[in-house]
């Protein structure tokens, strides 16, 4: 039995230089006490195939999955695409919600959005929020983190450099990391 709440993240993002892996390196940064958040990188995750997957399983998404199993909470990061979520973000969801097993459901989550673009990312989150209703992720409203001109929020290192940004982030994962404790005690664990 463990008291540390573990969160996995993970970004919808290939990108060497993506805005929306800093923004999960940064929460990284930024866990309250007594909680940790480990990244899962998504680049290994095939694309979905029905016949891929009643040939096995493939390594990378069982990973992915005993990864979704082992964690109390999810934080899910999303760059927009033409107004809502990459492929790469989606595709990681399809494999994780396959069969009654699937490890999403019921689990605590929560979501940020980085963009280049005035809006931060919105539009993704809102169809975020729909696929998540059908994955029953239990997902927080607020408080919201859209990163709007993302270029101007994070430095030549790719440290997000904005303090309001690194604030409100604080607040998301402490509501996240509170949400994740109730739900380990809701469970006994
Ligand atoms: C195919 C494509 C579509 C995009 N569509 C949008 C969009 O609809 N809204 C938006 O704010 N930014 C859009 N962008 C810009 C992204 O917000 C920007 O490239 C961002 O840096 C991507 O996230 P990343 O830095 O984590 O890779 C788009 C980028 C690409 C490559």
């Amino acid at each position: 039995m463990s008291k540390e709440i573990k969160i996995l993240g993970f970004a919808g993002s290939l990108r060497r230089n993506s805005f929306n892996k800093a923004a999960l390196r940064a929460a990284q940064e930024l866990m309250p006490d007594g909680a940790r958040l480990e990244i899962f990188d998504l680049a290994p995750i095939p694309f979905f195939n029905e016949d891929l997957e009643a040939q096995g399983v493939p390594p990378a998404v069982t990973e992915f999955r005993s990864s979704i199993a082992s964690a109390d909470a999810l934080l899910l990061v999303t760059p927009e695409y033409n107004y809502s979520i990459p492929p790469v973000l989606k595709n990681a969801l399809d494999w994780a919600s396959r069969g009654a097993d699937s490890p999403l459901q019921g689990k605590p989550a929560a979501i940020m959005s980085a963009s280049t673009g005035m809006f931060g990312g919105i539009r993704a989150q809102y169809h975020l929020r729909q696929v998540c209703v059908r994955l029953n992720l239990q997902l927080l409203n607020r408080p919201e983190v859209f990163i709007a001109n993302a270029a101007t929020k994070f430095d030549q290192e790719g440290r997000l450099s904005d303090e309001p940004t690194r604030e409100v982030i604080r607040k998301l994962l402490s509501a996240l990391v509170e949400n994740a404790g109730k739900a380990k005690l809701d469970k006994g664990e």
